[in-house]
């Protein structure tokens, strides 16, 4: 569970709410979709490649406008941190991106066995979501800490509301 964070200088949970949101919708929606109807698989494919390219911009806000200036921080105050130089260092959206563009132009084209590409594509979103929610959770429970630790109120407020501006304009 996250440490108490006032509100105020809480730059994730605003955004992530809105990405655990995402997560409970593709799962819904890989439950009820029948993968013998190429258009239930086509309308899936389609919501997901807008989900992933969402979640690719919420993580380019993030390094842009949060890990950048905590890194500097850091590395201004002699500190090292491999976890937030490292946290964003895979490349498993972009990966699953290619993955879901890939078997939504297989499907256009009849050029896909959609059970067999049903159970891959349950199985790659499952794995996904075993890290991507255990990260989402790292970032409030181990980066805002070091956040509040290393700027201030009146700083963290100012990049709260740059972070959901720049999620509204993503
Ligand atoms: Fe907030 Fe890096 O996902």
């Amino acid at each position: 569970m996250a440490p108490m964070c006032p509100e105020e200088v809480d730059v994730f949970t605003v955004p992530h709410s809105r990405m655990k949101e995402l997560v409970c919708k593709y799962l819904d929606l890989l439950t009820s979709t029948n993968f013998s109807n190429v258009g239930h698989v086509t309308y899936l494919l389609e919501s997901l490649i807008k989900t992933f390219h969402e979640f690719i911009a919420h993580e380019q806000i993030e390094n842009q406008f949060i890990m950048k200036r905590l890194k500097n921080k850091l590395r201004s105050l002699s500190i090292q941190n491999t976890a937030v130089c490292n946290c964003h260092k895979d490349n498993r959206l972009t990966d699953m991106l290619k993955f879901l563009q890939d078997g939504y132009k297989r499907t256009k084209k009849s050029d896909v066995d959609h059970i067999n590409y049903g159970i891959q594509l349950r199985q790659a979103l499952e794995e996904f979501t075993e890290t991507f929610l255990p990260h989402m959770a790292e970032e409030e429970e181990v980066f805002q800490p070091l956040l509040m630790q290393h700027f201030t109120v009146d700083e963290l407020k100012q990049l709260k509301a740059t972070v959901i501006q720049q999620h509204f304009k993503a």
